[in-house]
């Protein structure tokens, strides 16, 4: 009765803020899309009973830059991700081993900090974690050996104050097959380190290999506007088909498609400046798409990032655009887009953008190695 009642509170909801769209009331519209209790996916492989919201929250930024962003502030914000979803589901969170300028494992300490001081938090949140590279570096090492140190050192960091729910290898290590990694990690799941496998950066035939080994839960790839490869598509494709979540990780271009964040906003030792897509140049060509995908948020009422996400989430019922802040608001506007539909008009406005005008500058820097693994 109660999951009927919320149920039918949401559709109306969803239909109420639609229609406030339709009628260009984009105040009410979003005043109705704040109300609404987030949609939700589940997760696949051994995680299929597991329900999360349709969007996750990366705390990788909070942690990976010169100034790590004060605690206090990144727990508003985790608190309020972990709220905005229903009752009966969880919110995806994102870590990583090496998440950190000094020392690496800064974010799983973040995380520790986080549940330890809220521990009635625990439940509500499916923690994702990333690592196998090697104890220096940020080579792959998915060898036994590398692997145990990895999950050892991830669940010292948090200390039991939350249990890792998944364990992905970061990058997809090109000196050892697939089965052997995936069999090595399904010998852990079994000794209960961890519940769940997922893969990062993988290729499609990769993540069928592996899923034969041992369910797959999760698969993450980058996945934005900017970000929307041949091999992006085959990932998609093949999850869905396989029954496995797709994890769209820097959802905003690493803040760049929120239309709010320049380069010169950042630190200078910020590693993002490294990024292609962060050099003038590239940046002034791909604001073309900026300014198409800027006029349809425009016209529905809502933000940038609202639009880049919903436009991820639209991509498959199975797929879960993963943004990352640390400032409250930001991550309840994200977390929102979850329920903004786009219109067939819309999706086909921006997939001729994209058509026509391409993207310049490649998703890291010349030179690096191990993508699509
Ligand atoms: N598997 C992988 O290899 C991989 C690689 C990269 C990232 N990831 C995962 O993906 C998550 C998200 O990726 P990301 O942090 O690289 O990129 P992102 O989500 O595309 O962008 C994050 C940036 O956008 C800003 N931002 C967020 N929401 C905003 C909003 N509504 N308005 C304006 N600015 C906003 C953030 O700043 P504020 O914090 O100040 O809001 C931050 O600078 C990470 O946390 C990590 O978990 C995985």
């Amino acid at each position: 009765m109660y999951k009927y009642l919320e149920l039918t509170s949401s559709t109306c909801y969803r239909t109420l803020s639609t229609l406030a769209l339709k009628c260009n009331h984009k105040v009410i519209a979003r005043v109705f899309l704040s109300t609404l209790s987030m949609k939700t996916i589940n997760l696949g492989g051994s995680a299929s009973n597991i329900k999360v919201g349709k969007v996750g929250h990366g705390l990788m930024m909070a942690t990976w830059k010169p100034v790590p962003t004060p605690d206090e502030q990144v727990f508003e914000a985790v608190k309020a991700a972990i709220n905005e979803v229903g009752p009966d589901a969880k919110i995806f969170l994102n870590s990583g081993e090496f998440y950190g300028m000094n020392p690496g494992t800064a974010n799983l300490s973040l995380v520790n900090r986080f549940f330890t001081k809220y521990p009635e938090y625990a439940d509500k949140a499916f923690l994702s974690v990333k690592g196998g590279v090697g104890p220096t570096g940020h080579s792959p090492d998915s060898s036994e050996e590398n692997l145990r140190r990895s999950v050892d050192n991830i669940n010292a960091h948090l200390g039991g104050a939350k249990k890792m729910d998944l364990f992905e290898c970061a990058r997809v290590d090109p000196n050892i097959p697939i089965e052997e990694i995936v069999a090595t990690l399904a010998k852990l799941v079994k000794e209960g380190k961890f519940d769940h496998i997922g893969l990062s950066e993988c290729s499609a035939e990769t993540l069928r290999r592996a899923h034969k080994v041992h369910p797959i839960a999760a698969v993450e790839i980058e996945i934005s506007l900017w970000s929307y490869e041949e091999e992006t598509k085959k990932v998609i494709a093949t999850a869905e088909e396989l029954g496995v979540a797709v994890v769209g990780y820097s959802p905003l271009g690493r803040g760049l498609l929120t239309g709010k964040l320049k380069p010169d906003d950042l630190d200078k030792g910020d590693w993002r400046l490294r990024l292609d897509r962060f050099k003038e140049e590239n940046l002034k060509h791909n604001q073309q798409i900026l300014d198409v995908t800027s006029g349809i948020a425009e016209r529905k009422g809502i933000s940038n990032a609202q639009l880049s996400i919903a436009w991820v989430s639209s991509l498959g019922p199975h797929v879960m655009p993963l943004p990352g802040s640390s400032n409250v608001e930001r991550t309840k506007e994200n977390l929102n887009a979850a329920s903004i539909e786009l219109t067939p008009q819309e999706s086909a406005e921006i997939h001729q953008a994209l058509e026509s005008i391409g993207v310049k500058g490649g998703r890291y820097f010349p030179g690096i190695t191990n993508l699509w693994g």
